[in-house]
C-alpha cells in the first residue's frame, strides 16, 4: 500500500496535567493518486492525524509508512496547506511560490517558469507581481496551493483549506482542486468539517468519532466516469454521513454545554452548505 496508517495512538497532556487520548487505533490504507477526506466534529483529532502524516507530530504507538518507509520527520514528499494561506506579506505572488524552489537552489529562471506553469493552473498568472494584501481570500489560498504544488509533493495534506472562504469562492476552488488532482495525480488527504465538501471532492470519506478520535465508518463516494455526480446521489451520501455523525455532534454539544445542554437530535438540521458549524 502507498500510504499506510497502522495502529496509531496519540495522547496529549492538557492544561490540568491530565493525559487525554486524542487518537485511538487509527488504521487507514491509501492508494497512490487517491483523494481521501476526513470529516468529524472539531476536536476529534483530524489535524493531529494530518500532522502525524506530515511528520510534524510523533505518534505514541503505531506506524505511518509511505511506500514501506516509516515517516519520522517532515519531508518534501508531503506538503501541508492550512486554513490560513500563511504567505509572506513582503513577497509577491511569484516570490512566494518560488521561495521553496530557490531554497533548494533551483536556478531563478527555471523556478519562475515552473511557478508560472502552476500559477496558470490556479488561474493566477495575471497576479504574479501582486502582494498578498492585494488579493482576496480565495486568491491567497490559490497561491498557497500553488506554493505547495510547485514542490511536486507526492501527497498534498490539506487541513480545512477552504473553511474561511465564502461559498461561491469555495465552489470555484473545489473545481480547480479537482482539475489539479486529475492533472497531477497527486494523492490528496483532505481534512474538513464540511460534509458536502468531502462528498463533492473525494473518492472516500473517513468519518471520525470523537474523544478519542477513531474511525467510525468509511464511506465510498459513488463516481461516474465523467466525474459529474447527480445531485440526488451526492445528497444521499451527505445524509448518510450526517446520520453517522449525529451521535458525535450530540456528544460534543453535551460536553461543551454541560447543564445548559438541551438540544435534541432532531434540532440538528443540516444547513445548505453541509457545514456542521464553526464550533462543532
Ligand atoms: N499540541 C497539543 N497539545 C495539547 N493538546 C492538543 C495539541 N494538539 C491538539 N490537542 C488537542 O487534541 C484534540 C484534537 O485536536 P485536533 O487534532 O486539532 O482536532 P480537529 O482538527 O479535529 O479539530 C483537541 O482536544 C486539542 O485540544
Ligand atoms: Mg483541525
Amino acid at each position: 500500500m502507498y500510504l499506510s496508517i497502522d495502529g496509531i495512538e496519540k495522547s496529549f497532556i492538557d492544561d490540568k496535567n491530565n493525559k487525554t487520548k486524542v487518537l485511538d487505533n487509527i488504521n487507514i490504507e491509501i492508494e497512490k493518486g487517491s483523494f481521501v477526506s476526513i470529516v468529524g466534529p472539531s476536536g476529534c483529532g483530524k489535524s493531529t492525524l494530518l500532522y502525524l502524516i506530515a511528520g510534524l507530530e510523533k505518534a505514541d504507538r503505531g506506524n505511518i509508512q509511505i511506500t514501506g518507509k516509516k515517516v519520522t520527520k517532515p519531508g518534501p514528499d508531503r506538503v501541508v496547506v492550512f486554513q490560513e494561506a500563511g504567505l509572506f506579506p513582503w513577497l509577491t505572488v511569484m516570490e512566494n511560490v518560488t521561495y521553496g524552489l530557490l531554497l533548494k537552489k533551483m536556478p531563478k529562471e527555471e523556478a519562475k517558469a515552473k511557478a508560472l506553469d502552476i500559477l496558470k493552473m490556479v488561474h493566477l498568472s495575471r497576479y504574479v507581481d501582486s502582494y498578498p494584501h492585494q488579493l482576496s481570500g480565495g486568491m491567497k489560498q490559490r497561491v498557497a496551493i500553488a506554493r505547495a504544488l510547485v514542490m511536486e509533493p507526492d501527497i498534498l495534506l490539506m487541513d480545512e483549506p477552504f473553511s474561511a472562504l465564502d461559498e461561491q469562492t469555495r465552489m470555484v476552488l473545489h473545481k480547480e482542486l479537482l482539475d489539479i488532482w486529475r492533472k497531477t495525480k497527486v494523492t490528496i488527504f483532505f481534512v474538513t468539517h464540511n460534509i458536502r465538501e468531502a462528498v463533492l471532492l473525494s473518492e472516500r470519506v473517513i468519518v471520525f468519532a470523537t474523544r478519542p478520535g477513531k474511525i467510525k465508518e468509511v464511506i465510498p463516494v459513488p463516481a461516474t466516469k465523467d466525474g459529474v455526480m447527480p445531485d440526488s446521489v451526492t445528497l444521499h451520501t451527505e445524509q448518510r454521513i450526517l446520520a453517522i455523525l449525529q451521535d458525535e455532534i450530540e456528544k460534543v454539544l453535551k460536553e461543551e454545554m454541560g447543564d445548559d445542554y438541551s438540544f435534541k437530535t432532531d434540532h440538528l438540521h443540516r444547513d445548505d452548505s453541509g457545514d456542521m458549524g464553526s464550533h462543532i
